[in-house]
């Protein structure tokens, strides 16, 4: 079967104490139950001394934002050198919540791209198209457009990365594109990384992301081309993540 990739991503949510009892929760049960899936957490970096310190043997840690820089004087922001030190190897880059409400253009998007390869984390790059320009016809554009930073790699880069499709339309909102849609999306990520990268079929994994639930990730997950899922609210809930991780295996 198939290995695919569920990672959750936490967004502002959690304190301290409820950020440990579902870590260990987590990893009992991943203990228990034994997945031949990844699974990945991105909480808050707030939250990584707290999970990084109780075991987790089961599943990989993850940060939703860093500083493409190693030290400095950047207020308010944190390097992957200073949080790698929580056992992070996978960096979330591009969500459409950094572009919208924190102003990301695709310029910071290449400088963070080019971090993090360097720093040999495993990159999540989450692109995807307004309702405006799916209702436009412009979703190839938009990816194109958004892909557009892998050429900021060198082509022969060795860290995965990790493409995840997540219509803007369709996050927090309960609505997930057809099947076939998410299908010719998937090809056309494949199609620009196999012109800018080399060893993309050994490197690259195309994930969905935008309302995945316990109900809807198996035929997600069969949908040709996804290697995996980017998963928000229904991440939240240990029990519903829990449902997801068991459903991802079906
Ligand atoms: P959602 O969020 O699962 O709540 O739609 C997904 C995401 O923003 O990554």
């Amino acid at each position: 079967m198939k290995k695919q990739y569920i990672i959750a991503n936490w967004k502002m949510n959690k304190t301290p104490d409820e950020a440990r009892e579902y870590a260990c929760g987590l990893e009992q049960y991943l203990l228990k139950e034994q997945t031949h899936n990844t699974v990945v957490l991105c909480p808050p970096l707030l939250l990584l001394p707290t999970i990084s310190s109780v075991p987790h043997t089961q599943f990989s840690l993850g940060v939703q934002n860093f500083y493409p820089a190693d030290f400095g004087s950047f207020t308010g922001e944190h390097s992957l050198a200073m949080l790698r030190s929580f056992d992070t190897s996978y960096a979330i880059i591009g969500h459409s919540e950094r572009r919208t409400l924190f102003h990301e253009d695709n310029s910071l998007i290449a400088k963070k791209l080019q971090y993090a390869v360097q720093n040999q984390y495993a990159v999540i790059l989450c692109i995807g198209e307004s309702m405006e320009e799916k209702n436009s016809a412009m979703t190839q554009q938009c990816i194109y457009k958004q892909l557009h930073v892998l050429s900021s790699l060198p082509h022969d880069v060795t860290v995965p990365i990790y493409i995840a499709y997540e219509p803007v339309w369709a996050i927090g909102t309960g609505v997930i594109p057809q099947e076939e849609e998410i299908a010719q999306c998937m090809y056309y990520i494949k199609k620009y990384a196999e012109e800018h990268l080399d060893n993309y079929s050994e490197t690259m994994y195309t994930l969905y992301g935008g309302s995945v639930t316990q109900d809807n990730v198996a035929s997600i997950l069969q949908v040709e081309g996804v290697d995996g899922v980017l998963v928000g609210s229904a991440s939240l809930q240990l029990q519903s993540f829990i449902a997801i991780i068991r459903n991802s295996c079906i």
